[in-house]
């Protein structure tokens, strides 16, 4: 976990983060929805959207939609002209149905099942990573033809999420890779990376772009130019109010000062943000249903927890700030989920005025890697609604 830690200055956060405009929204929805349920801010989808394209123009952004596969959430984007990247068949098939265009997709799993490929071919989804030999021979095999980039590995400091401990070909095999995939009868069409879910650090993004260079500057000194560079996902949001050392806008310009400086004109760039597109826009809202005094604290009870929407405390390393609706003196306080598993456990030092039984606790910043990952109903509880607003 490398987020940097969160300051307090309550008064501060209260104007900085609109806290009276989301509460209202949040009593709003309560006087017409059971708890849990997740606020999904289409304003905040698009301002996300918004900033990543003022910030990065010459990047074209496929929502990677793993992040959070909402309809609701697919529909805005496809409104708004994003992209998308899709991991698997079914995830393309959600984004074809909900409106997207084959052309506007890229298939960014490096290692495929045969049926996924043959099912992308059918569906003429023609752009994909591989990063790996292997791969090559299935994809000439079920989709002669398909567009290629060769994902390779790049640095992950600093990042919350590590990925490139799972892929990534190594910078030397990128170019044979390519030289490969053109003899097999595919179209070797560029170089991803990706730096990193959370990527507070910068410089993997430079550094990766600069190896990429090098990549293109070997193909086309062998007679075929890339086309394509794809930098991937990674761009941090604040998950807490105060948290400092996150500045997507300073990040972004130093990656398309990079760009520019190091392509030509030719070279189409394009990014799978995630994260970034849809965490700021959601709100989980939980209630207590059941408290108790041990271990000389508070505990309550959620009725949302690990297996559910909080799933990203373990598969995203993801910490989040508990609000209430109270105000007041504050205690440390233990938060816990409300299965039989002592796991379930969300925080054992929070900060929070005491509350009842049906008092409301909720998180802001929890649109990505919450609810995708949420299992069904572990113990029989459900998942949150989630409730576009
Ligand atoms: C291949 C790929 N692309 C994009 C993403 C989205 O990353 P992020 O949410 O950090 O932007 C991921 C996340 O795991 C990924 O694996």
């Amino acid at each position: 976990m490398h987020m940097s830690a969160p300051r307090k200055n309550s008064k501060q956060s209260r104007s900085k983060s609109g806290v009276n405009g989301v509460e209202s929204l949040i009593r709003l929805a309560l006087k017409r929805h059971r708890t849990p349920f997740m606020l999904i801010r289409r304003s905040v989808l698009e301002k996300q959207y918004r900033r990543f394209r003022k910030c990065l123009p010459d990047v074209i952004p496929f929502y990677a939609i793993k992040a959070n596969p909402h309809p609701g959430v697919i529909k805005t984007f496809i409104k708004l002209g994003t992209s998308f990247d899709v991991a698997s068949a079914p995830e393309m098939k959600q984004v074809l149905a909900l409106g997207a265009s084959p052309q506007k997709i890229i298939f960014a799993n490096t290692i495929k099942t045969p049926e996924d490929i043959a099912f992308a071919r059918r569906r003429r989804v023609k752009l994909m990573t591989f990063d790996n030999e292997p791969e090559l021979y299935k994809l000439a095999k079920y989709f002669p033809g398909a567009h290629v980039l060769v994902r390779i590995k790049v640095d992950n400091q600093g990042s919350v999420v590590a990925l490139s401990l799972k892929f990534g070909a190594d910078q030397e095999q990128a170019f044979f890779f390519l030289r490969k995939a053109k003899s097999l009868g595919l179209v070797p069409a560029g170089v991803s990376f990706h730096v990193g879910s959370q990527a507070t650090n910068v410089e993997n993004y430079l550094q990766a772009i600069e190896i990429a260079e090098e990549i293109f500057e070997e193909a086309k000194e062998n007679g075929f130019p890339l086309k394509i560079l794809d930098i991937g996902g990674g761009f941090p949001i604040q998950h807490f109010d105060n948290e400092i050392g996150i500045n997507f806008e300073r990040m972004g310009s130093q990656v398309r000062r990079e760009l520019k400086r190091r392509f030509d004109k030719n070279v189409k760039f394009i990014a799978e943000p995630g994260r970034f597109l849809v965490g700021p826009a959601g709100i989980l809202v939980t209630q207590v249903i059941g408290r108790t005094f041990r271990n000389n604290k508070n505990y309550y009870y959620l009725n949302d927890g690990i297996y559910t929407d909080f799933s990203g405390m373990v598969f995203d390393h993801c910490r989040y700030e508990f609000k209430t609706l109270r105000r007041g003196q504050k205690f440390l306080s233990t938060l816990a989920g409300p299965t039989c598993d002592s796991f379930d456990t969300l925080s054992e030092n929070c900060e929070i005025p005491e509350l009842y039984v049906n008092d409301v606790i909720y998180v802001k910043n929890i649109g990505a890697y919450s609810c995708a990952s949420a299992t069904a109903g572990f113990n029989g509880f459900p998942p949150a609604k989630i409730i576009m607003v």
